[in-house]
């Protein structure tokens, strides 16, 4: 919140266990989001419905360990929260409590309004996310852009205003025009962190799998994800070496191994 009153862009990157919160704590990001895209990059499951919160709370347990600097976010899973506000707060607190973050996100725009109410009002922060929202890729039509026309993009407009009322101290906005997303930021007091919502929010976030290029070749991406590193091709090369190494035993060498003392060793060699 300094940050964005500072204008100040907000950094915002995603972690699924203690390694991957522990480097972006590291590399010095604002807030670690443990989002249920673990479903997928952590879990090999084809989306996130089908992520548990017993799951989300065992990720966010070692993100909590890993991150000792960044504000940390855990997503409700879906499921977890659309029923009433009551059964969205109880699934907030023990985030809170269970999955050691600072605060929770949850999908949805004016419908969620009495939920993050219900949450904020029991001093829990609430992050929104407005615009693109993957658990409801099935009434959604898919993985599509949102705000396109000007009906659509008033929307947008009312759900970002919605979730700021209500008590939001944040929002994404996902897959969104970038005129659309800067007009929306202009006209909240609350940060607007973008994800293929283009340059005018107040801060972005991106899948840490996604920008550090760790997945293998082929695999589609959305055209927002820049790739600021190739992990996978580091981790397949060196996993080959290694192969290579240990198939012509090359691996380990002398400086890998423990000496025993001269004079033991002939005793024990005879
Ligand atoms: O689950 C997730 O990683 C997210 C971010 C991409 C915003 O919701
Ligand atoms: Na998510």
């Amino acid at each position: 919140m300094s940050l964005y009153r500072k204008n100040e862009a907000i950094t915002v990157i995603t972690a699924h266990d203690f390694p991957s919160a522990h480097v972006a704590d590291q590399a010095g990001i604002d807030m670690v989001l443990v989002g249920d895209s673990l479903a997928m990059v952590a879990l090999g499951m084809d989306d996130t419905s089908e992520v548990l919160m017993e799951e989300m709370l065992l990720h966010c347990r070692s993100v909590a360990r890993g991150a000792k600097s960044a504000f940390l976010v855990g997503d409700l899973p879906m499921g977890s929260y659309e029923i009433s506000p009551d059964q969205a707060l109880q699934s907030a607190i023990t985030m809170i409590k269970t999955g050691r973050v600072h605060a929770i996100k949850l999908e949805g725009g004016a419908e969620m309004a009495p939920t993050i109410k219900k949450i904020t009002s029991a001093g829990i922060p609430v992050l929104a996310h407005v615009g693109l929202t993957p658990q409801r890729q099935n009434s959604l039509g898919g993985f599509r852009v949102q705000g396109k026309t000007t009906a659509s993009a008033l929307k947008l407009l009312q759900d970002a205003e919605a979730v700021q009322e209500a008590g939001a101290f944040a929002m994404v906005v996902e897959a969104v025009p970038a005129e659309v997303a800067t007009l929306v930021t202009k006209k909240l007091r609350v940060p607007t962190i973008g994800i293929g919502a283009g340059n005018g929010c107040s801060g972005q976030v991106l899948v840490q799998v996604d920008m550090l290029g760790n997945f293998p070749p082929g695999r589609f991406l959305p055209k927002f994800v820049k790739k600021y590193g190739d992990v996978w091709g580091e981790s397949t090369r060196a996993m080959q070496q290694y192969k290579e190494e240990v198939k012509s035993r090359a691996y380990p060498a002398v400086e890998h191994t423990y000496p025993m003392p001269e004079k033991e060793l002939k005793e024990f060699m005879g």
